[in-house]
Parts: structure tokens; C-alpha cells; sequence
């Protein structure tokens, strides 16, 4: 397995913590969204490759259920994780599951901010509940443009803040106060589970991330937002 140690305290610490989290981080998940998310993963994939492709890219894919989405669309999948943590729990996942296709799945250690791969690799890539937390978004985004293909289709899936109405009431009841518990109950981790809506809080708006990959340099961006507005997925396509 190759290493990844990021540079800066901040990423060292999302990493340690990642890493602290991994073995029940499915499972709070499914408990706390019951069992959506997995839905939000698979729409997420659909959007990227809406037809079947050649090669797909995971980035922050923690224990790779995106990637298995897409090993459903794609002929070759690589994922992921700065985590060697997560990693070798993806690992263990594509070994028990069986239903990828013929995809070849390559799952590495890697660090979203300097992707270890050469420009043009890939007809799509994904991210999911990752962008957030990586250190340098604008950098991450750059770097996916780098290593797609020219119209190659990045999909972002984000967790955000609803800017008013019921929904925000809904997010500041339910994922401010009762999430905290319910992860710090399910992993014995509670700055993990603190630092989830605190991260939310502290990223961009929907249309922010937008106007983000605009000028990145992706085209054709747009975005919908699902789940009482706390979801979105974000597309973006490489300039041809
Ligand atoms: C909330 S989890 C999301 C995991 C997975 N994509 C999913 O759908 O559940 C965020 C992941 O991002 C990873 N991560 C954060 N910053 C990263 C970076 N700079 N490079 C690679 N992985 C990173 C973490 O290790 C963690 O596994």
C-alpha cells in the first residue's frame, strides 16, 4: 500500500480521524440516513456515467461504495483515500461483493490535492461527501480537471445547509443536534460527529461550488439538490 501523509496539520488530523471512524463509518450512515445514502451514491454514478465508459475515477471513496457503483458503468475503476484505513476496508468490500461486472478495480492511497496519475486518464470522475473535507477544494477540482479526458464529467455529491425556510429548521434540529449523538453513540467517536455539521457549516453554498467549478475551468456546470435541500449532486464537464 502505498503511503500518503499530507503536509499540513489540518489534513493530518481529517486523515487521523478518518482513520479513527472507519470501521463503523458505513454503518452510521446507513443509521442516519436510513439507508439513502446508498441511493444518493447511485444517482451519483448514473450522472457520471450515464452510458457505459472506459475508465472511472473514486476520489476520497472510504470504503469504495461509489466505486462499486461505477464498476457497474465503467471497464476500468480506480479509487481513492488518503485513509490507508478506509482503504484496506474497501479492500476487504470488493473481495466479499461480488456483481461488479467485468470491471478491473484498482483501490490505492492517495492524496486528492497531488492525484498520482497522468493528465487525461479518465472519461468521468466522482467524489462523494469528500470535497468538504478536503483541505483546498478549488486545488482538488483543478486536479480533477487535470486527470480528465477533455468532456469527461465530474460529479460532486455534497452535504449542505439549507439557506432558509423549514428545511434549515429540519437541518439545525436533526443534523446539528441529534446526528452529533447518534455518531458519537455508533462509534464511540464524538469529535468525529461534531466535526460533520461543523464542516458543513464552514463550506460553500450549492451555488457557491458551482461558480467554484466554473472557474476551475469545467463547463456545462449545474447542479440539484435533493433530501430537504441538505443534498446536492454537481456536474461538471471538462472543456473538449
Ligand atoms: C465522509 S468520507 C466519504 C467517503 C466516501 N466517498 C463515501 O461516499 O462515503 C470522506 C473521505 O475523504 C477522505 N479524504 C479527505 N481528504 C482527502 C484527501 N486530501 N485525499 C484523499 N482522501 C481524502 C477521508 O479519508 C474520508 O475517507
Amino acid at each position: 500500500m502505498t503511503s500518503s501523509s499530507p503536509s499540513n496539520s489540518r489534513a493530518r488530523a481529517v486523515q487521523a480521524m478518518f482513520g479513527r471512524i472507519a470501521l463503523r463509518y458505513d454503518l452510521f450512515n446507513t443509521v442516519a440516513t436510513l439507508g439513502r445514502d446508498s441511493l444518493w451514491r447511485r444517482r451519483a454514478a448514473l450522472l457520471a456515467a450515464p452510458a457505459p465508459m472506459g475508465n472511472a475515477l473514486d476520489a476520497a471513496t472510504g470504503t469504495s461504495k461509489l466505486a462499486q457503483e461505477l464498476a457497474r458503468r465503467a471497464r476500468q475503476v480506480i479509487a481513492f483515500d488518503f485513509s490507508d484505513r478506509m482503504i484496506a476496508l474497501a479492500r476487504r468490500r470488493f473481495q466479499e461483493k461480488s456483481g461488479h461486472g467485468s470491471a478491473s478495480v484498482r483501490l490505492m492511497v492517495a492524496d486528492a490535492l497531488a492525484m498520482p496519475f497522468q493528465d487525461s486518464s479518465f472519461d468521468c470522475a466522482t467524489i462523494a461527501f469528500g470535497l468538504r473535507n478536503v483541505t483546498d477544494p478549488g486545488g482538488c477540482l483543478r486536479e480533477f480537471l487535470r486527470v480528465l479526458k477533455p468532456g469527461g464529467r465530474l460529479v460532486v455529491l455534497e452535504i449542505f445547509r439549507p439557506s432558509r425556510g423549514l428545511n434549515r429548521l429540519v437541518y439545525e434540529a436533526f443534523f446539528k443536534r441529534a446526528v452529533p449523538l447518534m455518531g458519537w453513540a455508533l462509534t464511540g467517536d464524538r469529535t468525529a460527529y461534531q466535526y460533520l455539521p461543523t464542516s458543513v457549516d464552514a463550506f460553500l453554498s450549492p451555488a457557491h461550488l458551482a461558480a467554484l467549478m466554473e472557474s476551475s475551468g469545467f463547463l456545462q456546470v449545474s447542479y440539484r439538490s435533493m433530501h430537504l435541500d441538505t443534498i446536492s449532486l454537481h456536474l461538471g464537464v471538462k472543456p473538449g
